[in-house]
């Protein structure tokens, strides 16, 4: 099983969006899927509740936020983690883990929330292990100043920024429906799976 862990403890910067994009994308792909919902909020297992069954299948299961997933049979793992944990009681779980994508908005309070996670990745050890970590900008205004920030950020903490995702109401209506833009009428969508597409790229690179 492959691990993905959907992890910023930053609230409301997109992890429960982008862990229900990954999940559709791969149970579209005819993948065995496993959604692990950490949050107690239970925002994904309310978007897999809401799912029409003509759609492909994802499992799901609802863990404690440093509850790691024993003997399951899905190919792929996605977790979506909650806001406000610390690190030090979930740095065991992530390190099972393949790869953490960290969504992130650039705004100054999300780039300072950021930093402290990632200095916390660098305590537990999980920087130096060979987990791939990787950033994706999520509701990116790339022309703005504080897009301008954000990569002067990330190239200080030297993190590779995988895509930056735009603001649009196409991830909003598809989760309204328990869907993901890769279930959306491709022509509708088209912007939104160009701009994954470096994110599935890097999840199936085979190097770590
Ligand atoms: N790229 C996007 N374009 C437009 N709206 C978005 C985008 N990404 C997320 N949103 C919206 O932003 C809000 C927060 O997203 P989401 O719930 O995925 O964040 P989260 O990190 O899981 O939040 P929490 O920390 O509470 O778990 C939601 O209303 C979602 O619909
Ligand atoms: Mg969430």
């Amino acid at each position: 099983m492959n691990q993905i862990f959907i992890a910023n403890p930053k609230g409301g910067c997109g992890k429960t969006t982008i862990a229900a994009q990954l999940a559709g994308y791969f149970a579209n792909q005819g993948k065995s899927v496993l959604l692990v919902d950490h949050d107690t909020q239970r925002s994904s297992s309310d978007w897999l509740g809401s799912r029409p069954d003509k759609y492909s299948h994802i499992e799901l299961v609802a863990l404690a936020v440093d509850q790691p997933v024993v003997g399951s049979r899905a190919e792929m793992v996605v977790h979506d983690m909650p806001a406000a944990w610390d690190l030090d009681h979930v740095a065991d779980i992530i390190h099972e883990g393949d790869c953490v994508l960290i969504p992130i908005l650039s705004s100054p309070t999300d780039i300072k929330a950021c930093l402290r996670f990632i200095m916390g990745l660098y305590r537990s050890g999980v920087m130096e292990s060979s987990i791939k970590i990787g950033i994706v900008a999520n509701r990116a205004k790339t022309k703005t100043r504080y897009f301008q920030v954000l990569l002067e950020f990330l190239n200080r903490v030297e993190l590779p920024l995988i895509s930056s995702l735009r603001d649009t109401q196409n991830y909003v209506r598809a989760m309204d429906k328990g869907l993901t833009i890769f279930d959306l009428p491709p022509g509708m969508v088209s912007i939104d799976t160009a701009q994954w597409q470096p994110i599935i790229d890097w999840l199936n690179a085979t190097e770590h």
